[in-house]
């Protein structure tokens, strides 16, 4: 798994520009625009919610946790609807801003809840961080199933026999590289330096292997009840992101400024520089190396 210091350098690093950019409580994943793109951004992340909340059969007085939860997009959206949401994060930064908004968060690991923790749930939804839950090392040891097959009997004995969970996750794609060819002084518009670019960004996750190696390991558990890609749905989302991070104002700039010694004395840091040019994540999308799923699963 990315550890904390993993999550807090992908997460919390960049907090207070993302927030500024994007809102207090917005959403840091891919939007469903279902593929039309006149909508804004806002209303495609509530279209999203929708469609978790409809699918994991979500209502008022409903309890659910929300594994990986960020600033809280759908914990506000539980709030709105009366159901009572509980938060995990591992990043201390999207902890922090949670609290300020009154949301149940907790720094903790989600694959290691137990019932004891927090007592039952109607359903789980996790947007998000399935991609961090295998390590690089993980996966060169093998244990890449097994990390996912632990995760989903972890989220079976949180649910009653029929109660949903609701995963949403980067895959690798069908034209995914290998890691031994991984080069950051590849040429620049190469595969292989756009994966070591992803790396930097997320340090110490690998994902999983399309939704097969998902829906594989959630078997012994899990029914599949239905799934989908949100690639193209997320080159959306990033192009819209990049616009409003770009966007002038004061208070973002100056944010902006305090990244300036670290960029100094931190090669990673200014490798991320090299990220914010060139979009790493929205070209892994672009040449399918990387894919987008979302998938609905019913306890057996
Ligand atoms: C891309 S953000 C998504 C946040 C939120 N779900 C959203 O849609 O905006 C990934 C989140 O997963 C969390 N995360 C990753 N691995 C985790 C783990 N093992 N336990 C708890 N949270 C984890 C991170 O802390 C972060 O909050």
């Amino acid at each position: 798994m990315a550890s904390q210091t993993d999550i807090d350098y992908s997460y919390t690093t960049m907090d207070k520009i993302w927030r500024i950019s994007v809102g207090e409580m917005a959403d840091f994943t891919g939007a469903k625009y279902d593929g039309d793109f006149s909508i804004s951004l806002e209303e495609a992340q509530r279209r999203k919610h929708d469609f978790i909340a409809q699918n994991l059969n979500i209502t008022a007085g409903s309890k659910v946790l929300d594994m990986g939860c960020g600033w809280g997009p759908f914990l506000n959206y539980l709030r709105g609807i009366k159901a009572k949401g509980i938060g995990l994060t591992l990043s201390k930064g999207q902890h922090a801003a949670c609290q300020r908004q009154g949301f149940e968060v907790y720094i903790q690991d989600c694959r290691t809840v137990k019932p004891s923790d927090y007592g039952m749930f109607d359903a789980v939804a996790s947007v998000g961080a399935f991609e961090h839950f295998c390590s690089v090392e993980d996966y060169q040891a093998g244990r890449q199933d097994e990390v996912y097959r632990k995760f989903f009997k972890t989220v079976s004995d949180l649910l009653p026999v029929g109660g949903r969970c609701f995963i949403q996750t980067m895959v690798f794609g069908k034209d995914m590289i290998d890691l031994k060819d991984f080069d950051i002084d590849a040429p620049k518009e190469s595969n292989e330096y756009l994966m070591a670019l992803t790396m930097n960004e997320f340090p110490g996750s690998w994902l999983p292997y399309g939704k097969e190696q998902i829906i594989k390991n959630a078997e012994p558990f899990f029914d599949v009840v239905t799934y989908h890609s949100g690639r193209l749905d997320y080159i959306e989302t990033i192009n819209v992101w990049r616009q409003r991070l770009k966007s002038f104002g004061w208070q973002k700039y100056l944010a902006y400024l305090t990244l300036a010694p670290a960029l100094l004395y931190d090669s990673k840091m200014r490798n991320r520089l090299s990220n914010l040019q060139i979009a790493p994540i929205r070209v892994a999308f672009e040449r399918q190396l990387w894919d987008h799923y979302r998938l609905v699963f019913e306890k057996k």
